[in-house]
């Protein structure tokens, strides 16, 4: 039997106007990979989660999550499928706790009804208490549980990035999308951020897909590495060969120093 891959785009491309933000792009990921999305600023890295996750349409290309077409579908539905993300800057519900933040991720799998939810049926209350179980499970791995009842505006900057991936994963992916996860974190915080996401990845036995500047991140946990610049794809391969590519690294030499 094929195993099916989480992802297959084929030959994505998308316009802004003249502008060809991301073009021909080509990438398919098995269950379980770790995959690195790297390149300069600019170079198309959140145009491609953006069209992955139905947030923009490619303007030539298909996308097939879980081997269906994504064409046709909403953002949700395509959460549904099994693509859930966070983003490059923060969005967290400041102002509601960790257990509802997670718990907000994990909606589109409730299956009680407007009435249930009214009424306050059994059915409603099962679901709340399972969802609420999940939740904190999921905030454990980050060792978030203690503060599940806090507002996430009281977290630190670094544990409202977990947070986030806390809440993606609520929403029970095949494939969890990163962008730059470990931006404004520190050494240690990365290092530790690199282990949660290997840990997340065999636990939940799920493929994530990478998007990150911090290249000791994507070096260390990635098998595998697509570059983009200008929306093209100028290499993929393991690690180590995109390290000492000359294109990669005349790619980033073009690059300011603090980007
Ligand atoms: N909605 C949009 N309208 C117009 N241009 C856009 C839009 N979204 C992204 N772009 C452009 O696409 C290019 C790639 O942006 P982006 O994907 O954010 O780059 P990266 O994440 O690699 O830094 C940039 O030139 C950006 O200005
Ligand atoms: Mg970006």
């Amino acid at each position: 039997m094929t195993i099916l891959n989480v992802l297959d785009a084929q030959g994505v491309t998308i316009r802004f106007g003249g502008l060809t933000a991301v073009s021909e792009f080509n990438l398919s990921i098995r269950p379980t990979e770790l995959v690195g999305l790297i390149g300069p600023n600019g170079a198309g890295k959140t145009t491609v989660f953006n069209m992955l996750t139905g947030v923009y349409k490619p303007t030539e290309g298909e996308i097939r999550v879980n081997g269906v077409d994504t064409k046709s579908l909403k953002a949700c539905d395509i959460t549904k499928l099994g693509a859930a993300r966070t983003f490059q800057n923060i969005r967290v519900f400041k102002t509601l706790s960790l257990l509802d933040n997670v718990r907000i991720g994990g909606h589109i799998h409730y299956k009680y009804s407007w009435a249930d939810s009214v009424l306050h049926s059994v059915k409603f209350r099962e679901h709340e208490e399972q969802a609420a179980q999940e939740a904190i499970e999921l905030l454990s791995i980050f060792d978030l549980a203690h503060r599940a009842h806090d507002e996430a505006r009281s977290l630190p900057y670094g544990d409202q990035r977990r947070l986030e991936i806390a809440r993606a994963l609520a929403a029970k992916p095949k494939l969890l999308l990163l962008d730059e996860p470990a931006a404004g974190l520190n050494t240690g915080e990365t290092a530790g951020l690199m282990a949660q996401i290997h840990e997340i990845r065999d636990r939940f036995g799920i493929a994530v897909l990478i998007i990150e500047h911090n290249m000791e991140l994507v070096m260390g946990i990635c098998e595998r590495i697509l570059v983009l610049n200008y929306g093209k794809t100028i290499a993929q391969g393991h690690p180590e060969a995109i390290q000492n590519d000359p294109v990669v690294i005349e790619a980033y030499l073009g690059e300011p120093a603090d980007a």
